[in-house]
């Protein structure tokens, strides 16, 4: 009989990693993802000045994400702590350089960020075919096209 084994995995279990599995870090993390539609009356450079102030209050935030902007219409996710994305999205529904708010997708995302380099990544597509029709799929399914498209996507 192997007298030893219950002590090597007494020495396994006293010796595992102490920090916790990642799913709790992100147990917080929430996400988002919305359209909308350039205001008339919102002039195309606006679009620089939300870049901007973005990137500024999502870094202050632990929010990170994505804006896709076509010319016409806008793609937002957005990613971090559930009150910081929550109350971000409640200020920019209303924000009036936009109209046409729609919501996608929102729920506790489990999985590692997918920006999490990017407080908010910035995409100008000239070409809309491959945004196509992301905003006429909901939920996890305008997930999984957003998440297929990103490898097609110039960020800046
Ligand atoms: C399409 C769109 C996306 C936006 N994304 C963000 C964002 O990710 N982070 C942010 O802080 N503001 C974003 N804004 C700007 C906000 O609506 C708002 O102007 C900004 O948070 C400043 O809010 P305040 O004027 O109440 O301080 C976005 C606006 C639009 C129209």
């Amino acid at each position: 009989m192997d007298t030893c084994a219950p002590l090597a995995d007494e020495r396994a279990r006293r010796n595992r990693p102490k920090s916790p599995p990642k799913v709790a870090l992100n147990s917080n993390l929430y996400c988002i993802l919305y359209h909308s539609q350039l205001a008339p009356s919102a002039p195309i450079s606006c679009v620089a000045d939300i870049v901007k102030t973005a990137r500024g209050f999502n870094k202050d935030h632990e929010i990170t994400g994505i804006l896709v902007f076509d010319g016409q219409r806008f793609f937002q996710y957005l990613e971090g702590p559930k009150q910081a994305v929550t109350g971000l999205v409640t200020v920019i529904a209303t924000d009036p350089r936009h109209v046409e708010f729609r919501l996608q997708h929102q729920g506790e995302r489990m999985e590692e960020r997918m920006f999490r380099n990017w407080s908010m990544a910035y995409v100008l597509v000239d070409d809309s075919e491959p945004l196509a029709d992301l905003d006429a799929i909901e939920g996890e399914s305008a997930m999984n096209k957003l998440k297929a498209l990103i490898p097609m996507l110039d960020i800046a």
